[in-house]
């Protein structure tokens, strides 16, 4: 019974295959019938990589380098302190971003960040708005790769439901103009502020493309 039933099976395998081939065949040699043509065969060129994500993808370095320098990333963290100084510390005492970024309880952001920068090095920068993204939008730079990061700040529901048109206005926002008037003893942005604002607007227009990495 065991013997027959193995048999069966080795003629039946080859005996289907060979349909299935002779099928394949002849759906080959009509297709191939059907395409049969005299005129020469036509070449075609084009080229892959479009010319706007590269532009885009170039400015989109000088974007990055920006938003990750310590002026910008200090009130973009990962978690819910914000960053102090070149080497992006957890900030002294650790205030909290609380539910609309500005802190919690007495450690409001605004009871030692004045309207204005304070004199003297290591007083706290001032700004009127000076605060962290809310709690249920973040907007993370810490962290990020740029491939990330690009992506992310197109998004809007990661970005403040930002379209194209506001994330460009966003470029001359008081607490980005900001991280190019960072007070006494801090560093700059690694590029001016009409720099970012070139490569920001020049991403932006060129269809915000994301690098690879
Ligand atoms: C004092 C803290 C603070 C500093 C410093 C700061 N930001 Fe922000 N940033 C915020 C807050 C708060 C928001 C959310 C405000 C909003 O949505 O209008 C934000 C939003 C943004 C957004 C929009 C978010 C998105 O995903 O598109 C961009 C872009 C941005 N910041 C860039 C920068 C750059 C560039 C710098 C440095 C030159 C900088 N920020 C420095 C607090 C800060
Ligand atoms: C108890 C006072 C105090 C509170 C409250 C406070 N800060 Fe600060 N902050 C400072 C001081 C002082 C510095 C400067 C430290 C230094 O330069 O060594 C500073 C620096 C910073 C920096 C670094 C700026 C830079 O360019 O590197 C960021 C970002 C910051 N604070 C964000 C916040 C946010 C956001 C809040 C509210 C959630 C907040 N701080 C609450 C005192 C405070």
């Amino acid at each position: 019974m065991k013997q027959k039933s193995e048999n069966g099976m080795k003629l039946f395998v080859p005996k289907k295959a060979a349909t299935v081939l002779s099928i394949f065949i002849f759906i080959v040699a009509v297709g191939a019938s059907a395409f049969r043509n005299d005129a020469p065969v036509k070449q075609i060129t084009f080229s892959t990589i479009n010319r706007d994500s590269v532009e885009s993808v170039q400015a989109f370095e000088i974007v990055y380098k920006t938003l990750m320098s310590p002026r910008c990333m200090n009130c973009h963290p990962a978690g819910d302190v914000p960053l102090q100084g070149d080497d992006s510390h957890l900030h002294a005492m650790g205030p909290k971003r609380g539910l609309d970024g500005k802190g919690v309880y007495a450690m409001k952001c605004s009871n030692c960040h004045q309207e204005t920068n304070i004199a003297g090095l290591h007083m706290p920068p001032g700004n009127p708005e000076w605060h962290l993204p809310p709690a249920a939008m973040k907007m993370v730079f810490q962290g990020k790769s740029a491939h990330e990061l690009a992506k992310q700040l197109v998004d809007k529901k990661q970005n403040g439901n930002k379209d194209i048109k506001k994330l460009i206005e966003h470029a001359d926002d008081g607490l980005v103009l900001a991280g190019w008037d960072p007070g006494e003893g801090r560093t700059l942005p690694p590029v001016t502020h009409a720099e970012f604002k070139k490569a920001w607007i020049t991403w932006l227009q060129s269809g915000a493309y994301a690098p690879k990495k």
